[in-house]
């Protein structure tokens, strides 16, 4: 298969900058084969393989793991070895395909590689986020690219679209559903109306979920991604221990339940969107989406990310954000694009996206502001209405609609849908709610998700 060529001449940022008449056609005289190196032959990897076997170009020379006495459901043509530096040390590799994942020993060994004035490719999503600013001011002074399609949103060509296709645009938002796990366990608990606990069993037992799903369902997994997203869009990395997370191990299938009877459907919803004075604002918490949106027909184990640009608008992509096939094939299609570009002078300087050393500063998530969904369980006296209005009104809270489900002998439930609201308003009257002697317990508190440009 040919490269992406039209990607070759897209950024046209340097007037200086050589022109080639290259024709695809030649394309094969042109192009010697290229020596890569792989570290990692798990999951991701054994799909690199496979493709890798059909590219005329590449020489995939070694790959190094952790246990060389593992089975393996591929056997690569080439030496497999434990030794690291069998592959990062080879002055013949050119492009190091880094699928080991982790942040170390990850990380050294891919410093170790740029240092060797190796490209990388990566899937890496955690040590990119960690330790982004710092890898690509290394790869800049080396003269080398850093490649990392598959660190966001697997199959889905994300990173080239945002740093290629839309290069012309002014990013305000990037917003969507980032993580295929969360995303599948939710779908199950709507379709079968089911528990989070019994949807996280059968996303685990079908290979969707790992046995440990902290990264996943408590929102470090997007986190990661929208450190690089924000990287792409505002040039600057943020910091994952300054984005707001909240995951989806308190979302219940009564939330499911009235999310749907009320016109929505909950996703986990990641966003970096451009705030004030050059700050941004970067979190992932569970929505409410409107079921009119596209991002709530994102099933399963897909991903949907919504870029906001000032010239193109609004653009969704959808597919899969994970799984062995699409995430290889987004390693590959990166190891081709670099392969053919390797044949350029000073190519690097197309292919990094600007991204400058220091890292983004994030708003302060008391300023965020959206319609909230709440869920209150009281003792159901005369009055409890009133005095929850009384109380919002008080934090300049408006109230779009309320309503009294489920009364029985003990209490009642109270579902109130509200207008725009600041998180710290939103913050101070729960606390003041709280207080009540009616109140029993917030049962639910679920953002609302309006359009990408506003809090999306
Ligand atoms: N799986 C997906 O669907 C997916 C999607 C998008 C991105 N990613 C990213 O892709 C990367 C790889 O994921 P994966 O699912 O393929 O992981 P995996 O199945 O756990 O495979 C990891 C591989 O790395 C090797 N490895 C681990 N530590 C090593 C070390 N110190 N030295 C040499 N090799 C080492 C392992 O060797 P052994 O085989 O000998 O144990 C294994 O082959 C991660 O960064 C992940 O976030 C994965």
């Amino acid at each position: 298969m040919l490269p992406n060529v039209h990607v070759l001449f897209s950024a046209g940022k340097d007037a200086g900058a050589p022109r080639y008449n290259w024709q695809p056609d030649s394309l094969g005289e042109q192009m010697g084969r290229v020596v890569v190196g792989m570290i990692g032959l798990g999951t991701v990897g054994t799909g690199v393989v496979r493709l890798l076997e059909q590219q005329r170009h590449l020489t995939l020379k070694k790959v190094a793991v952790k246990e060389l006495q593992k089975e393996r459901a591929v056997r690569p043509t080439c030496p497999v070895t434990t030794d690291v530096s069998e592959v990062i040390d080879d002055p013949e590799i050119e492009i190091l395909i880094e699928v080991m994942g982790g942040e170390q020993p990850a990380l050294d060994y891919i410093k170790r590689a740029i240092d060797k004035r190796k490209h990388i490719v990566t899937a890496n999503k955690e040590v990119l986020a960690k330790h982004g600013p710092e890898l690509f001011q290394l790869a800049k002074q080396k003269g080398v690219a850093i490649f990392f399609e598959a660190s966001v949103a697997g199959g889905v060509p994300l990173i080239s679209t945002i740093s290629k296709g839309l290069e012309a645009n002014k990013f305000s938002c990037v917003t969507g559903i980032l993580n295929g796990t969360t995303n599948f366990i939710l779908s199950k608990m709507e379709e079968d109306k089911e528990s989070y606990a019994a949807a996280l069993e059968k996303a685990q037992s079908l290979g969707f979920a790992e046995s440990d799903p902290t990264n996943d369902v408590d929102g470090y997994d997007v986190a990661y991604k929208l450190s690089i997203l924000s990287a792409l869009s505002y040039q600057r990395f943020a910091k994952p221990g300054e984005i707001y997370r909240e995951g989806i191990r308190n979302i219940s299938a009564l939330d499911m339940a009235q999310a749907q009877e009320f016109g929505y459907r909950i996703k986990l919803v990641g966003s970096t969107r451009r705030a004030e004075a050059g700050k941004i604002d970067v979190r992932v918490h569970p929505m409410l989406v409107p079921l009119n949106h596209p991002l709530a027909s994102v099933s399963g184990s897909n991903n949907g990310i919504l870029v906001s640009g000032d010239a193109v608008g609004e653009i969704v992509m959808v597919g899969p954000g994970a799984g062995q096939m699409p995430t290889a094939s987004a390693i590959v299609g990166d190891t081709i694009n670099l392969a053919s570009a390797l044949q350029l002078p000073d190519f690097a300087s197309y292919f990094q996206p600007e991204i400058e050393p220091e890292w983004a500063t994030t708003a302060d998530p008391g300023d965020w502001s959206c319609p909230y969904y709440l869920r209150f369980a009281v003792h159901d006296t005369p009055g409890v209405i009133g005095r929850i209005g009384t109380i919002f009104g008080a934090h300049q809270i408006s109230i779009q609609s309320i309503f009294q489900r489920g009364v029985e002998e003990s209490g009642a439930r109270i579902v109130i849908f509200t207008h725009e609201v600041k998180n710290s308003q939103m913050e101070s009257a729960l606390a003041e709610l709280k207080q009540c002697d009616f109140l029993r317990e917030l049962e639910s508190q679920i953002r609302i998700f309006q359009s990408a440009g506003r809090n999306g």
